[in-house]
């Protein structure tokens, strides 16, 4: 018998792989699955989403107690046998006591989000999404709720004028233009209605057996109610709630894929993320009809829960291979983590320009991520490359916001982007050592008449000559000696189909 069930399992496990390997990717066979994006039908929404769809770039931020040992955000403290929750420990419960403890030390002095947003702005982010709790429930918001948060007299920090951080980053944001998202994570592993000390935690889910104990999971659902109340009622308008955590869920969404974009981690979806199925059920439609109330045009992100609260698709450190009309976002790292780290390795300006176009170009959005360090400052590195991302949207901002991607979203070297006025973006992404653009550029599939004309941003109007099938863009070499700016180049094309 035993053997029997071995060998079935060797069979599926086979046809798995060869499935993979047919190239029909996972990725792929999650995109055609139905129902997977509900159209967002309330008209407050979806003018706020059709907006947030034309900002095109948007600054994420992970910051903690965490920041300050440098280590991943909340994971350390989660019981799971994986990489990404490695301690540098032998002894977990001394560990959790410590890691707790960073509350009380928790003091950045040197925070100054007027400079962060001035910063972001420049480099041409148009909205933001701060962490203000994380998975570990440090509530870098002033709660009600608990005192495991910011502004507890327990916090190095509480003092400080500027102790609600949160406040502070979005109004900071919110005067530089910025849409505003709050993250907030539906799993609190300090909550004891969510990790009951009363047994141990082995994993990321609720400790406990809902079914048992109904009156502890209420008591979780209404104190996540209320922190997001608390949210959505003094903070300011807020555009996004960006809620992570995708496990906790109800058991009626478990067929359905909890990690569609997370490259890599299919197997998580049978083993780790729902290893005890539970109906982890927090009543996400009472929390979006409450919240906007108080937030009427507020865009829900219940990522990875396909339904009514996922106003858009999530991404995680991926770009998908092909174009999606539906609203998406990559969240993508600047550096190797989300979190700080001292000795993190930033991603070159080039790289992350390129990431943006070959997003834009397939219909999403790109939110950015950095970790502020835990004196609340940001790395040199960070600015140096917001610099030079900012250096390059000035001059070709026009073929990223509040462009559309497009079906062939991308030729040899060049992506493509289309403008609300139907001319077509052509964006050549330059090898790391070319620094000039080449003397010629030819776009196939594409039908010119007399009145097509092409401009290069940044320079001006440029020459073209017909070529079967398409046309042939001239670049001259006095811009080729001198150009507009480094990466990418784009050239605007007007009245060819
Ligand atoms: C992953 C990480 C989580 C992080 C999130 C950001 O899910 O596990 O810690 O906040 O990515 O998208």
């Amino acid at each position: 018998m035993k053997k029997l069930f071995g060998l079935i399992l060797k069979i599926l496990g086979i046809l798995f792989l060869l499935l993979l390997a047919s190239g029909y990717g996972f990725y792929q066979y999650l995109f055609e699955r139905e129902p997977l994006y509900h159209e967002v039908e309330i008209p407050e929404v979806k003018a706020n989403l059709d907006k947030w769809q034309d900002q095109k770039f948007g600054l994420f931020m992970h910051w903690g107690t965490y920041s300050q040992w440098g280590v991943v955000e909340s994971w350390s403290i989660c019981g799971e046998d994986e990489p990404w929750c490695y301690r540098k420990t032998d002894n977990y419960a001394q560990y959790k006591k410590d890691y707790e403890a960073l509350k009380y030390t928790f003091n950045p002095s040197a925070f100054d989000p007027e400079k962060w947003a001035d910063a972001a702005s420049e480099a041409g982010m148009k909205y933001l999404v701060f962490t203000t709790k994380h998975h570990d429930g440090f509530c870098m918001f002033d709660t009600k709720t608990t005192d495991y948060k910011i502004t507890s007299p327990e916090c190095a920090f509480h003092e400080n004028p500027k102790a609600n951080v949160t406040k502070e980053v979005f109004d900071a944001f919110r005067g530089k233009d910025f849409m505003i998202g709050a993250y907030f994570s539906k799993p609190d592993w300090n909550s004891e209605y969510f990790w009951w000390p009363n047994f141990p935690a082995p994993d990321r889910n609720v400790n406990y057996s809902i079914e048992k104990h109904p009156d502890r999971w209420q008591s979780f659902v209404e104190f996540t109610h209320a922190q997001i109340d608390e949210l959505m009622t003094d903070y300011g308008k807020i555009d996004i709630l960006w809620l992570d955590g995708g496990w906790v869920r109800p058991l009626t969404s478990m067929e359905v894929s909890i990690s569609q974009f997370v490259d890599g981690i299919f197997s998580d979806v049978g083993y780790t993320q729902l290893h005890i199925p539970q109906n982890q059920d927090l009543d996400m439609a009472g929390i979006a009809a409450k919240a906007r109330i108080k937030q009427p045009g507020l865009i829900m992100v219940d990522r990875f829960v396909e339904g009514e609260e996922e106003n858009y698709l999530t991404p995680e450190n991926y770009i998908p291979d092909t174009y999606d009309p539906r609203p998406w976002e990559s969240c993508i790292t600047m550096a190797g983590g989300w979190s700080y780290s001292p000795d993190a390795q930033y991603k070159p300006a080039r790289q992350i320009i390129h990431a943006l176009v070959d997003i834009v170009s397939k219909g999403g959005n790109l939110l950015l991520n950095v970790g502020p360090a835990p004196d609340g400052t940001w790395p040199d590195e960070v600015y140096e490359r917001l610099e030079e991302i900012g250096a390059w949207m000035k001059v070709n901002g026009a073929a990223i916001y509040a462009s559309k991607g497009r079906e062939d979203f991308k030729e040899g070297k060049v992506s493509f982007t289309v403008s609300k006025n139907g001319s077509l973006n052509a964006i050549y992404l330059a090898d790391e050592n070319e620094t000039q653009p080449p003397s010629e550029i030819v776009v196939q599939g594409l039908s010119t008449s007399d009145d097509t004309q092409i401009n290069m941003l940044g320079y001006g109007k440029l020459n073209w000559e017909k070529v079967s099938g398409g046309l042939k863009i001239i670049i001259p070499d006095e811009v080729r000696k001198n150009p507009p700016c480094s990466y990418a180049w784009s050239f605007n094309i007007l009245n060819a189909n």
